[in-house]
Formats: C-alpha cells, structure tokens, sequence
C-alpha cells in the first residue's frame, strides 16, 4: 500500500511517504539529500510523475478541441483536476477555479483584471507587512496606475503576529480590497484569514487569500473563511510547476474582464469583435497547461489519501520538536510565534545565529546534503525593515520530513557553531 491510501486519521509513516519520492533515495555532495526546502517548492511523489507521464505516453492531445478518443480524454482529464482542486479546497464547482501559473500569477490577474475595474484614484488597498512580493508589487503597480494609496498592516510588538489594532486602524479608511496570506512563508505565522475577512467585509472590502503556503499543509475551506479570492501554486503541494490556480467567488469573476485575448477564452470572433467563453475558460487563453492539470490532479489525490488534517498534524509534531532542539542553542534566534503558539504556527522555521551569515549557514547545510534557504525570502520589506535583518536561514518542513531530519539540522546548526568558533 502506497502512503497515500489511508486518510483515516493516523500518524503518518514517514519511511512509507519517503519512498514514494523517489528524489529523497538520492544523494547531495554525497550524502543522503535531506530536503527541507519545501516552502520553496515541495517534492514529487512516483504517482505525480508517473501521472504526467502516463498522459504523453498515452493521450497526449490538445484538449477542448478535438472530436477524437484521445481529446476527449485530455479534456476530460484537464476538467476533472478543477473539480477536484474545487473541492479540494471547498468552492462550489470547477467555473470557479481559473487555471494560471502560480500563486503570482493569481495575484496579478485578480490586481489587472478585478483592480483595474473596481480601485481608483484616492482609493485605499490594504495588505500586511508580512506579505511575499508577490501580493506586494501587484498591488503596488495597481496603486501607481490607479493614484490609489497602498496601506499595510503592521505587525504586534514581538513581531510573530498581525497586530489586530493596526488591522482594525487600517479597515477604518474602507479600503477597496485587503490582500492578506493565510500562511507566512518567513515567520511561519497561521493568520486567522476567516476572522480578518469577516473584519474586512463589513468595512466593504474584498479579500483575497495567499494561500501559496497554506493550502499543501492544512485543510483549507475557501466557503468557510468567506474569502472572495484565493490564490495557490501546485508546485507546493506535489504538483508540478507552472499550474497555480486563482478562486475567486462565481459572481465576482463573473463580473471581470479577462486579461488575455485569443483561443479558447472566446465564444465567438467575427472581424471587429468577439464575445466571451464561460466561466473558468474565459481567463484561459491559448492551450492550456495541461500535463500541469493532470499533475495537480494526482497530487490533489496523493494529499487527500494522506488526509490534510493528518499532514497539519505531523508537521505541527515535527516543527515542535525541531524548535524545541533549536530553542536549546547559544545564539540562534527563531522568527515567528514561540512553541506555545503552535495553533498559529507553520512547518517554516526561520533563524538567524550569531556570528554567522545565513548563505555560510546554508552552505554548511549543503555540504551535508541538507537544502535549506537563506536570504530574504521575497519578503524584503518583512525580513529587512521589520525584522531588522538582511536575510535569514529557513528550514521549512512537509509530509517526507521527520525527526530525523529535524535531528540532521540540528547537528548542522552545531557544525557551524564549531566551523565559526561560536560559543
Ligand atoms: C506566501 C507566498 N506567497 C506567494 C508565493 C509565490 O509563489 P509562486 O512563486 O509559486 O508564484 C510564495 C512562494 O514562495 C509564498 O511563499
């Protein structure tokens, strides 16, 4: 039985999951690659690949346009992965998930597409000064085209949380819409995107999630939190890259304008126009990513098999323990809410230590064959105004991590103490 067959709540076998990531059996600089990288981009498991490949070798075709076997069944392959993503994360059916690259991409179509309509000049947006650049600079260069203003939401005073009274201040000027990430991929921070959006919604606001590192590591129920638009990449969640999808609630996209002309999206062209295709297709111009679709597909499977409220809870188990180990070392700092905070706490732990720069930090990590991240994670004005640091190393764990691993971090963390003569 294959890790993802049981979805019960259980412990999760580690060794089982690992051997379906056939990447984990490899090694770095010699060594067995310890890969704890994951909010960077995650692994993929045999049924991913085998799933992508399964479709060039057997029904490799354009979808949506041929009357012929193989067609047909890309098209309904294609489908079938945006009902299942759907429900994945609870919207009401496939017209409301629109297939893009990535989370930034997601963003960006609903700043050019729902932004361009709807914010005008003197108009507030409200994001946090936890966000990646990717829900800052879209709504940077809505605000410079529009003459809006761009406001943010500090964070509290020991820098690990939103700061509830500068959300409320912000919400006060009625912004037009509030972009917020449910998951800090910095601080590891959880922020409670259903209790913000119910704050912003009575201010007439709407709210978009980044979801880009919450939805491969927690349940997520679009419907429940309320939001207006959620934004995710596949590549985070055992899919592969370059297929993201942007939720958005049906009479919302309904209202939008597409930002990209030509196939697909249309229902008719004659010589000087054109109308729309429905609702996702109408965002979907030329030929789709369609190995993506289906890669997502398995990977939304592989996930559900697991079960998400299993993959939250061994992450939580996993991300404890390593902080705890951690907690223990002379000059290492951890980012983000403390161990007694793990309800609002993701599998991401970032640090800094004393006497070391984090690209030495990584690069020891490295020579182990540990991949680890150091830098400012697109999240420079978190890591470098807020925080006061110029970049920071980050571990970030998922469901083929365990003790282990946390243990072969640790050991390195006291390999740098030694290479830098560190008390
Ligand atoms: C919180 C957050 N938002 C957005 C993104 C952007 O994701 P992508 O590069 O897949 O568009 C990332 C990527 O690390 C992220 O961590």
């Amino acid at each position: 039985m294959s890790a993802a067959e049981n979805s019960e709540q259980h412990d999760i076998d580690v060794s089982l999951v690992k051997k379906d990531f056939p990447i984990l059996s490899t090694q770095m600089n010699g060594k067995r690659l310890v890969y704890l990288d994951s909010a960077a981009t995650s692994q993929k498991p045999v049924q991913v690949i085998d799933a992508i490949s399964n479709y060039y070798r057997t029904f490799n075709a354009n979808i949506h346009r041929g009357i012929y076997k193989i067609s047909e069944q890309a098209t309904e392959e294609y489908t079938k992965s945006k009902d299942k993503l759907a429900e994945f994360i609870g919207a009401k059916s496939y017209q409301e998930i629109v297939y893009v690259r990535n989370t930034t991409e997601a963003i960006n179509l609903a700043a050019l597409s729902w932004g361009e309509a709807n914010v005008n000049k003197g108009d507030h947006i409200l994001i946090t000064q936890m966000e990646h650049h990717s829900n800052i600079v879209p709504w940077q260069m809505l605000a410079q085209r529009k003459g809006a203003v761009l406001d943010y939401v500090a964070l509290n005073g020991d820098r690990s949380a939103l700061d509830q009274e500068s959300l409320e201040k912000q919400l006060e000027k009625n912004p037009k819409i509030l972009a917020v990430t449910h998951a800090s991929n910095v601080l590891g921070t959880i922020n409670d995107v259903k209790a913000i959006t119910r704050k912003a919604h009575d201010r007439g606001a709407v709210v978009l999630i980044d979801g880009a590192q919450s939805c491969p590591h927690m349940p997520v129920d679009v419907r429940d939190i309320g939001c207006d638009f959620f934004a995710l990449s596949g590549h985070k969640m055992l899919g592969p890259t370059g297929i993201g999808a942007l939720y958005g609630k049906r009479d919302l996209l309904a209202a939008m304008e597409p930002i990209f002309g030509g196939g697909d999206m249309i229902r008719s062209v004659g010589f000087q126009t054109h109308t729309w295709n429905d609702l996702p297709w109408k965002f979907e111009a030329g030929t789709s990513n369609i190995e993506g679709g289906i890669g997502l597909s398995a990977a939304i499977d592989y996930l559900n098999g697991i079960g998400m409220k299993n993959i939250r809870r061994h992450e939580v188990e996993v991300t404890r323990y390593a902080m705890e180990k951690l907690g223990g070392i002379r000059g290492l700092k951890m980012y983000g809410p403390d161990i007694d905070h793990m309800e609002s706490r993701g599998g991401v732990i970032s640090f800094s230590m004393e006497g070391a720069h984090p690209h030495d930090v990584a690069q020891i990590f490295d020579d182990r064959g540990i991949a680890i991240r150091a830098g400012h994670h697109c999240a420079m004005p978190l890591v470098e105004d807020v925080l006061g640091v110029g970049a920071v190393s980050r571990i970030s764990f998922y469901i083929y991590n365990d003790k282990n691993d946390a243990d072969a971090a640790v050991d390195a963390v006291g390999e740098v103490k030694r290479v830098f003569k560190l008390q």
